[in-house]
């Protein structure tokens, strides 16, 4: 009877340890990286394209006071952000959320803090038009488009990458959409840990990423490659923004923001759609004692997590091996 007992005990040790790597093994499968970039149909990539949408990415004269730039709020040296609380726009004002990264955009179909845009090609036209932000006239006399054709080296570029097509804001649009998508970060130690380098990560990172994935229950919203299941979510966030509630007019999705990727997260301070966690230390702090504020809309997997210090270290760790090693990107020379 002993014997049998000793023997079941230790059938299921190994069964267990055995499940564990198992697991483990098609949890990996869940963060690998996608093979292409997807681009829309009626906006093809070409290197001509790419190379126009990364000028009027860079060109301050897209806005009104010829000063501000798409890439003033999502600078490529603060990972595609600005790394202020909240972005200042037109005038020197501030605005009222954070400049989000444009890193990985390409597979979203939801954009902003809000999700009020459903593509790059249409939302590049909203700050562009924005008082607030880069305060273009967007119709009638000196408009965009007039601006844009007024400059001769435009014209030749606008030809090469869309033949025949008249230069119009859509189309501005259209070929800031094809350089965004084209901004994907790096190749980072995790992946290569994904992709079999059981040296590219620390063990107590591996620890953080089984954490991410169960105790913490950080997957139930930041899931895939790129960490985000583009869900907007309530996690208690300490302010009066009603988010994505405001948006579209609805209760139950008040105090709801993007679920941001985690990308390069370690080079993307403060965070939250107001800056109001200054590190990833912060960050984890916020999520271990449940967020700041219970109230009906905030999302049940948002609970205190009774994390100890050395798991607050790992998930940590795990985190730091989410930047790349993205290569440092260069200024285009602009068209006069
Ligand atoms: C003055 C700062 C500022 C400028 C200039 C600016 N943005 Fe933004 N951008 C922001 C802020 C702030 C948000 C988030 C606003 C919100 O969600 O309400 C944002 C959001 C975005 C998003 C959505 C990101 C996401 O995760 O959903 C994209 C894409 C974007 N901007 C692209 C651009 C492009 C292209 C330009 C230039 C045509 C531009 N931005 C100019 C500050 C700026
Ligand atoms: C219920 C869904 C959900 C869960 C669970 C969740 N997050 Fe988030 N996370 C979000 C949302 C939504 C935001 C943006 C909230 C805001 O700005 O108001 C966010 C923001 C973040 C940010 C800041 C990103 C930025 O760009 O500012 C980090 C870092 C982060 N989460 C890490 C984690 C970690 C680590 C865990 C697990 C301990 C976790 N999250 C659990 C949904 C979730």
């Amino acid at each position: 009877m002993r014997i049998a007992q000793i023997i079941l005990f230790a059938l299921s040790i190994s069964h267990f340890a055995f499940a564990e790597k198992l697991d483990l093994k098609s949890l990996k499968k869940n963060f690998t990286r996608p093979k292409s970039i997807p681009y829309l149909d009626d906006n093809k990539y070409s290197t001509e394209r790419e190379i126009l949408g990364k000028m009027l990415f860079f060109d301050p004269r897209v806005s009104g006071s010829n000063s501000i730039s798409c890439a003033t709020c999502h600078n490529p040296s603060f990972a595609w952000g600005d790394g202020l609380a909240k972005g200042v726009g037109h005038g020197h004002k501030e605005l009222v959320r954070k400049s989000p990264t444009i890193l990985n955009l390409a597979w979203t179909e939801k954009l902003m803090w809000d999700g009020r845009f459903t593509h790059l090609e249409g939302q590049a036209l909203g700050p562009i038009g924005s008082e607030a932000e880069m305060n273009m006239k967007m119709e009638g006399e000196g408009n965009l488009s007039d601006k844009i054709k007024g400059i001769a080296g435009y014209r030749v570029l606008f030809e090469k990458a869309y033949p025949k097509e008249e230069i119009t804001n859509e189309l501005i649009g259209k070929a800031i959409g094809v350089y965004e998508r084209g901004v994907v970060s790096g190749i980072a130690p995790f992946d290569k840990w994904i992709k079999g380098n059981e040296k590219a990560i620390s063990e107590s990172a591996k620890r953080g990423f089984v954490l991410f994935n169960t105790k913490a229950s950080c997957v139930a919203c930041h899931s895939g490659w790129n960490f985000t299941d583009d869900s907007f979510r309530d996690i208690g966030v300490n302010d009066t923004d009603l988010g994505r509630g405001k948006f579209l007019k609805m209760t139950s999705q008040q105090h709801a923001f993007k679920t941001p990727g985690l990308r390069s997260i370690a080079l993307r301070s403060p965070y939250m759609h107001n800056g109001s966690e200054k590190t990833l230390d912060d960050v984890i702090d916020f999520y271990d004692r449940g967020g700041d504020v219970k109230r009906e809309s905030l999302a049940g997997e948002i609970k205190p997590l009774s994390l100890t210090a050395s798991e607050k270290m790992d998930l940590k760790e795990f985190l730091l091996t989410l930047t790349g090693d993205d290569k440092p990107v260069t200024l285009p020379i602009l068209p006069r």
